[in-house]
């Protein structure tokens, strides 16, 4: 995980701009947002990740870059190119980037599963980066959700964090105007009620559909994410994933034929999803990264207790696609995620104040 060195406290962004502070901590839960300065582009905080993804890995055995970015810094060169050169990575692997916004890491990840699975890859790795800077620009409703930084994962034979169910998945894709940035705009256009609309729809559909393969492979035996020991959802704020939550839960009790119990849902959101949140509320929007924070948070939390248990992921990129799929945590997963070393990654941070922040967006 890489994030970048300024971050602004979520309570002084509301202060500023005179809305109550609930708002944002709860009605968000948001508790603070990456501000990244102009020489922190997608590209540094990339090639910051995969630095310490690759630590104590022979990088001889790497045959795929691929990079999620949805704010590359070139129209043609991909972030992945840069990358590539900044690592002095092997010549003999395939460099490129996957766009479908915050979706386009899912699309690197997956495609790097299937290139192992096919046995195209023979023995070798591939590396997955996320890198984004989200941003919709000051005094707009989604200016407390902005945020920025990276994820690397090396994609391999014998995982050490997360075995993925191959070919077990649920995609839901449509064509809809949510969220998008034309051409020559830095900030992010977003139609925001509507966006998350689009994703309840996607998830509900990506998650029947996940459901339906699930069975069929045997994983689970019934409709009913409580076979899941924990869900994490694409978090573009920390309360999407609650509202995600409910609406799987809304799915299976449509499903099983019986009434919604929003209490129950709420008891599940806390056990099943609340525990990857938190450090995605210290970053805010990481686009193609956030469900990744998620998941380096929870693992990062509960890896011990999750060893050998199942989980669930849901990917969401406007526009839009979506896919909701599943892994297994390795018995190695704890000690291999205390290598990310996500505390000192935080702390090594500094807070900044509202004009401080006003000055970094006004370069960028
Ligand atoms: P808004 O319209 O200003 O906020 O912006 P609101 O009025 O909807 O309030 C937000 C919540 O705060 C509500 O809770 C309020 O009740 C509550 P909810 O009804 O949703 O449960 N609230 C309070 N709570 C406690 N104390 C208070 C208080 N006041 C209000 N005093 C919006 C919200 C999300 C629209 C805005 O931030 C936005 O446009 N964000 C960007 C878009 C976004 O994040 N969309 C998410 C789905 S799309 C997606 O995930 C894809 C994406 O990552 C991009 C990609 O794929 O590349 C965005």
């Amino acid at each position: 995980v890489a994030v970048p060195r300024r971050y602004l406290d979520i309570v002084d962004l509301a202060v500023a701009r005179g809305v109550d502070p609930g708002k944002y901590t709860q009605g968000l839960g948001a508790r603070e947002m990456a501000v990244a300065e102009p020489g922190e582009d997608t590209v540094s905080l990339a090639a910051t990740a995969a630095t310490r993804a690759l630590a104590g890995i022979d990088r001889s055995e790497l045959g795929l870059l691929v990079v999620g970015t949805e704010t590359g810094v070139d129209h043609s060169k991909p972030v992945a190119s840069f990358v590539h050169g900044l690592l002095e990575l092997p010549r003999a692997m395939r460099v490129y980037d996957t766009q479908h916004a915050c979706y386009g890491g899912t699309a690197g990840l997956m495609t790097a599963i299937e290139w192992i699975a096919s046995g195209a890859a023979g023995n070798r790795a591939a590396l997955v980066i996320c890198s984004d800077i989200a941003r919709y620009g000051i005094h707009t409703a989604g200016e407390p959700t902005q945020g920025a930084g990276a994820i690397a994962m090396v994609i391999r034979r014998d995982p050490a964090l997360l075995a993925l169910d191959v070919g077990v998945t649920g995609a839901s894709s449509t064509h809809v105007h949510d969220f998008w940035r034309p051409l020559g705009m830095r900030e992010a256009q977003v139609d925001g009620h509507y966006s998350v609309e689009c994703y309840l729809d996607a998830v509900a559909t990506a998650y029947r559909g996940w459901t339906v393969q699930a069975i069929a492979r045997g994983l689970i035996a019934s409709p009913g994410c409580e076979q899941l020991a924990r869900l994490c959802y694409h978090v573009p704020f920390c309360k999407m994933a609650k509202k995600a939550h409910l609406q799987v839960r809304r799915c299976d009790a449509e499903d099983d034929g019986i009434a919604f119990d929003e209490v129950a849902a709420a008891a599940s959101f806390e056990r099943q999803v609340a525990p990857s949140l938190p450090l995605c509320s210290r970053i805010g929007n990481v686009y193609t990264g956030s469900l990744y924070v998620g998941l380096a948070g929870l693992l990062d939390a509960q890896a011990g207790e999750l060893a050998d248990r199942r989980i669930g992921m849901f990917s969401y990129g406007s526009g839009c696609t979506s896919e909701f799929f599943s892994g297994v945590v390795s018995p190695r997963a704890a000690e291999r995620i205390a290598e990310a070393r996500l505390a000192d990654v935080l702390a090594a941070r500094e807070r900044i104040s509202i004009a401080e922040y006003e000055r970094i967006m006004a370069l960028t």
